[in-house]
């Protein structure tokens, strides 16, 4: 059972969170059985609220560090995000490998990525850290009630960064995960449509934002970084680019599309296998991480969203293990294939096109 788990976990849609780790192994591919594009946003069940609403339990997190890489997942039960620093070391290939920052959210499978420059122009001069901080261990959440009680809250995380040397931001990209992962893996595709998008804004206090607003004309994503405690230090936008002096930056990543119903560690599995929990945490907080009752998705942070053939074969593995029922992991399996299927040739969707 356990080693079924663990293959399982790692076989299909939990890998990506060990593979993400790598960055480099794909979790799942194409293999587009048919194809299911939303553009309209589920229910928008969120009341606006002036402050976060509390939740029950305390915030699910996991770290996962796989040097040039270190993943950092939140969940609560407003927001769920991963976060990736990757920072170069001695032996990385500088033309592949620079200073950056994702943060992904399973909600409208969106996120934003970051690219920074040393600011002398000499690769491998700046690495980039997370650090623990007053506002997260590493992360913290973000929440911002919406504007009316029918408009969804902006939620995100937040955390410091920090930048040994003075660094640029040379590539923001705030989209969808497609859309990051065409500039990241694919021929460094960018679009203007996504890219001209991006306002800069330098504030009062030092900090500066990026911030986009989707295609649907009513999501917007914000990238903020904000010169942390005891510093003088000024964030500056210069030519659509943000220049950072060495130190520490509170950064926030933050939207309002509305988030996904995330599925507890404990009602993602069933009686019997209750006690892996305990003892594989963090297997189970992986998993837990890509199970809400909408869907479960494939690997985190480069797919993050449903994928067919994923789904139906971890759920097949995973069967002697996962809940069923009503509010089950299976039912959220089930339930997402066949919201999905073609209706007139029964075929399966196997990647959605969302965010
Ligand atoms: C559904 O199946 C029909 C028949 O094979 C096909 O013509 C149609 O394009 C499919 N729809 C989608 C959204 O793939
Ligand atoms: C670094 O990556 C580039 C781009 O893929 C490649 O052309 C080059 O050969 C790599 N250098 C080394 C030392 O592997
Ligand atoms: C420096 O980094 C940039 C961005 O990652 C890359 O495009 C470029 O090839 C690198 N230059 C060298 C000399 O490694
Ligand atoms: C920052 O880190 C890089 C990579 O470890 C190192 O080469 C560089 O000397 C450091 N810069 C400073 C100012 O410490
Ligand atoms: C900055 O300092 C203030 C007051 O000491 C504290 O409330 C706040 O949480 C600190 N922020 C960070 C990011 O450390
Ligand atoms: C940050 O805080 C977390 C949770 O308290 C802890 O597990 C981790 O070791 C800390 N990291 C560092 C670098 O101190
Ligand atoms: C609530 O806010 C949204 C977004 O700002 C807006 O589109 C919508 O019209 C507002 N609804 C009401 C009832 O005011
Ligand atoms: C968003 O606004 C643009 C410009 O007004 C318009 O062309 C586009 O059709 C709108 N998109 C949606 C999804 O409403
Ligand atoms: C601004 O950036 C563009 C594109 O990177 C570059 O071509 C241009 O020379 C820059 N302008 C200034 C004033 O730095
Ligand atoms: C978990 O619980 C089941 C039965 O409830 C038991 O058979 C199994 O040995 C337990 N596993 C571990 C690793 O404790
Ligand atoms: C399933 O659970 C939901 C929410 O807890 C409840 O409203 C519904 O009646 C349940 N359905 C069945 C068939 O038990």
């Amino acid at each position: 059972m356990k080693d079924l788990l663990k293959f399982s976990l790692f076989g299909s849609f939990a890998t990506a969170v060990a593979a993400s780790s790598g960055d480099a192994v794909s979790g799942a591919t194409y293999f587009p059985i048919a194809s299911s594009r939303s553009l309209v946003p589920p229910a928008q069940r969120l009341h606006a609220r002036s402050s976060a609403p509390k939740c029950s339990n305390a915030p699910s997190t996991l770290s996962l560090s796989d040097p040039p890489y270190d993943n950092y997942f939140y969940s609560d039960c407003n927001v769920a995000a991963q976060a990736v620093v990757t920072s170069p070391l001695p032996q990385s290939n500088l033309s592949l490998i620079g200073p950056r920052l994702i943060v992904a959210w399973p909600a409208g499978d969106s996120g934003v990525c970051a690219y920074f420059a040393p600011q002398n122009g000499v690769n491998g001069t700046l690495s980039i850290e997370m650090i623990n901080s007053t506002a997260g261990q590493p992360l913290g959440p973000v929440y911002t009630a919406g504007s009316n009680s029918s408009a969804p809250p902006t939620v995100g995380v937040q955390g410091v960064l920090r930048f040994n040397a003075s660094a640029t931001l040379t590539v923001p990209i705030l989209g969808s995960i497609r859309t990051i992962r065409d500039f990241v893996e694919g021929p460094s595709l960018l679009r203007s449509e996504i890219q001209d998008a991006i306002k800069f804004v330098a504030h009062n206090d030092g900090s500066a934002s990026l911030q986009r607003t989707w295609l649907d004309n009513v999501t917007s994503t914000t990238l903020t970084f904000a010169p942390s405690n005891g510093t003088n230090n000024k964030v500056t936008v210069s030519n659509r680019t943000l220049v950072l002096p060495a130190g520490d930056y509170l950064f926030s990543a933050s939207m309002n599309y509305p988030q996904l119903t995330a599925l507890k560690p404990a009602s993602v599995l069933n009686s019997a296998s209750r006690n892996l929990t305990n003892t594989m945490s963090g297997q189970t907080a992986a998993l837990s991480f890509l199970s809400y009752s909408e869907k479960l998705l494939a690997g985190a942070w480069r797919f993050l969203t449903y994928f067919g053939r994923d789904s139906m074969l971890s759920a097949l593995l995973l069967e002697p293990v996962l809940s069923s029922g009503n509010g089950s992991a299976m039912e959220a399996v089930i339930g997402a294939v066949l919201e999905r299927v073609n209706r007139t040739d029964g075929s399966v969707c196997h990647e959605e096109t969302i965010g």
